[in-house]
């Protein structure tokens, strides 16, 4: 294809850094590469504690081990959304419980929550989809009235805001992913916000195979040894040192995607007149970080077209997620909770434009042939 989907956007200064571990001789994790992204993490989200972990996948799971879940336990969240947001807890033995999402930003039906809660629900996990917040504030609000703890899938949320907070970092716990294609990266990696302070100790040794082995790299006890649950949930210092050279420029990062964005939403408005398209809906208490531009079309058998003739045109434009209700594991471990008509809708309508840095000199071709195409 001559314009991709995505293309990992580098600095330039991540070799330099890796460079710098390899020098340093510390490669495995929480050494000065690890240490600078947690703080950078924690001052830029304002959570209590951030942890670096090798995915976001690794980061809910050590979510999932952090609230003890039981067998039979239930997790309310959206069907559209990628595997890990449920697997991380069937894991655990849990089910999740799918609602519906809403219409205009495509997140969790806030409304459809409180309906869907049984004896059994121990937490809420709401996606911020495509880095728009999702209306945190009353969930919250259910999740206390409730009792229940609320794990924010930010994997696409870094650099965003819902009512001028970070996502991530407004439930009890929050994680975030550096996949490649996310807008910071470090090839695989995420990380784990703990925002709750009663959960900080624990998650540390949950991501230290089970062991107390960050208080004594603290000095804090005299040796380490084998203390509760856990697993290897770290980002290696190599990870850290390349992940380190994105954050430093995370806001020329974030603002030239947001121009992208911007570049496709005004050329794209007419076609939205016209009846052809729905482009992204942002409401006004979020800041989105442009971390993908997408727009839905009438039907399947449009979007199928659509995708073929840009296809033809060298130009990779992609649909998204298998609800997890209809997918052979969703069916096995999880239920849904009404119906999910606007998940299934969507997922049949929605495609996503090749959005990467570096695309600049190519856009205009891009929304030419769009255009042409709709
Ligand atoms: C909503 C969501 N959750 C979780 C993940 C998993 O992230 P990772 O690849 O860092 O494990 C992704 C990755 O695409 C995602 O989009």
């Amino acid at each position: 294809m001559k314009i991709p989907f995505n293309k990992p956007y580098m600095t330039g200064k991540e070799l330099w850094y890796i460079a710098q571990a390899h020098q340093h001789g510390w490669l495995a994790g929480d050494g000065e590469f690890t240490k600078r992204c947690h703080t950078w993490l924690e001052n830029r989200t304002g959570t209590h504690k951030a942890l670096l972990t090798h995915s976001c996948t690794a980061a809910l799971e050590m979510a999932a081990i952090l609230i003890d879940l039981c067998a039979g336990d239930e997790v309310i969240m959206p069907s559209y959304t990628f595997t890990s947001t449920a697997n991380a807890f069937v894991l655990r033995g849990a089910v999740p419980v799918f609602v519906d999402i809403r219409a205009d930003t495509l997140n969790i039906d806030e409304t459809k929550i409180e309906a869907a809660i049984t004896e059994r629900t121990k937490a809420i996990v709401p996606v911020h989809y495509s880095g728009v917040g999702c209306e945190m504030d009353m969930i919250m609000e259910i999740a206390k009235q409730h009792d229940l703890i609320v794990i924010e899938d930010a994997a696409q949320g870094i650099m965003a805001n819902y009512k001028e907070r970070p996502l991530g970092s407004i439930g009890h716990i929050g994680t975030l992913s550096f996949h490649e294609t996310k807008n910071l990266i470090s090839g695989e990696g995420g990380a784990l916000l703990v925002n709750d302070s009663r959960f900080a100790k624990r998650a540390e040794i949950i991501r230290e195979k089970g062991t107390n082995r960050s208080q004594f790299f603290r000095g804090e006890v005299g040796k380490y040894s084998w203390v509760d649950v856990g697993s290897s949930y770290l980002a290696s210092e190599l990870v850290a040192a390349f992940l380190w050279a994105q954050l430093e420029e995370a806001d020329d990062i974030t603002s030239r995607r947001i121009s992208l964005w911007n570049t496709y939403h005004q050329c794209l408005k007419a076609s939205e007149s016209k009846g052809w398209l729905c482009r992204p809906v942002v409401p006004e208490c979020c800041t989105h970080n442009a971390h993908m531009y997408f727009v839905l079309l009438p039907d399947l058998i449009g979007r199928t077209r659509f995708i073929d003739k840009l296809k033809a045109s060298q130009i990779q434009a992609i649909f998204h997620y298998v609800p997890l209700h209809k997918s052979r594991a969703g069916i096995r471990f999880s239920r849904t909770h009404g119906e999910l008509n606007v998940t299934e809708d969507i997922s049949t309508r929605l495609v996503r434009l090749p959005l990467w840095l570096g695309i600049e000199d190519y856009q205009a071709e891009v929304i030419r042939e769009v255009i042409a195409a709709l």
